[in-house]
């Protein structure tokens, strides 16, 4: 088990603008983690595109403040006076459709695109996007504030994928909880799902968790269930990536089966999300679009090939679990239970 102060030395930020309107976006690339820090330098749309697909940034949060930020990038060129508004819904367009389930992507694009009707200039949209990140940080830290307390002392705690600062532009959503608990001197543990096929619970949780001294051991995904089964779970906390007016909502692959395990065996199912994360256009989850990734990433480990030459698979990269089977949502706008409908309207009015 990692524990305090373990070897891991500080990561450099996960996206950050660096100069004004005119100037570029740094991005972690979170592919080479844990084993190497490289910071790629992006300075076009088409760059962000490609990052946002690639999972060098990656979780529904950083995404979107990644898109919002390559529309900026987007709209840096000389563009004629008339056609801003035009080459704006052309860019966000492209930016939105890297990743499809997501809806903080689009969320974030909207924002801007709303800055560009009011003012269609450079400067407008740049303020916008760095009002995007501002209240994505803000967002972390009232999450992690609302959901501390659901931390005991003593617990073991079940999280899957990566939820954290690698996830946010702030501290992050679940893990951001598990950080500020920890602060406030209660002791637990966490076992991180591994989270295949990417592995962002063991490559990237694990290095946040040790990091800040958690004590975190890495169980395979098929794990899982049969450890909340044992007792040996207290409490499942996890992100999103699109939450419906009902309360189902799409999470990493394998987020399903935890929920189902868990309200098998009594074990309290929590899921933390800023607003950004709700889409109450949508009555249910069945029609949250699920992003189906390339085979390969299920075919290959570490770059190895698994499976016989010529075998296919399938890479749905998100699940949906049922509003009934979670007992809260972590927003930062609250703790919202079940009735899930009447409490998201109530917290997040009639839009997001
Ligand atoms: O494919 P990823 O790594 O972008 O998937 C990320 C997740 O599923 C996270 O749980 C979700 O985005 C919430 S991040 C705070």
């Amino acid at each position: 088990m990692t524990a305090a102060g373990g070897p891991v030395a500080p990561l450099p930020p996960t996206l950050v603008w660096c100069g004004g309107e005119r100037g570029h976006l740094e991005v972690l690339d979170q592919t080479r983690l844990p084993h190497e820090r490289r910071v790629l330098r992006l300075r076009s749309a088409g760059d962000v595109v490609e990052a946002i697909r690639s999972l060098v940034v990656r979780g529904a949060p950083a995404i979107g403040v990644a898109a919002a930020y390559g529309l900026v990038l987007g709209l840096q060129s000389q563009v004629e006076e008339g056609a801003f508004v035009e080459r704006a819904r052309l860019v966000a367009a492209r930016l939105a459709a890297a990743r499809p389930t997501a809806v903080n992507l689009q969320w974030a694009l909207d924002r801007c695109l709303a800055a560009v009707d009011r003012e269609p200039c450079l400067a407008a949209v740049w303020r916008e996007a760095c009002a995007v990140h501002a209240d994505d940080v803000a967002a972390s830290r009232r999450i992690a504030a609302h959901g501390a307390p659901l931390v005991r002392d003593g617990a073991t705690v079940l999280t899957h994928c990566n939820t954290g600062r690698l996830a946010t532009a702030g501290e992050g959503t679940a893990l951001g909880i598990l950080f500020a608990a920890w602060r406030a001197g209660r002791r637990f543990r966490v076992l991180a799902d591994e989270t295949r096929p990417l592995l962002q619970g063991a490559r990237l949780t694990a290095l946040e968790l040790g990091a800040a001294g958690i004590p975190v051991q890495v169980v395979v995904d098929a794990a899982a269930p049969g450890l909340i089964a044992r007792g040996a779970v207290d409490l499942v906390l996890v992100g999103a990536d699109r939450i419906a007016r009902n309360g189902d909502f799409a999470n990493k692959v394998g987020t399903y089966g935890l929920a189902l395990a868990s309200a098998a065996h009594g074990v309290p199912f929590h899921v933390a999300a800023p607003a950004s994360t709700f889409d109450l256009t949508l009555a249910e989850g069945r029609s949250i679009p699920i992003e189906e990734r390339d085979a390969d990433e299920v075919l290959q480990l570490a770059g190895q090939s698994v499976a016989a030459p010529g075998i296919p698979a399938r890479n749905p990269a998100f699940d949906v679990t049922p509003g009934r089977l979670v007992a809260s949502f972590v927003t930062d706008r609250g703790v919202l239970t079940a009735p899930f409908d009447v409490a998201f309207k109530t917290a997040l009015g009639s839009g997001r």
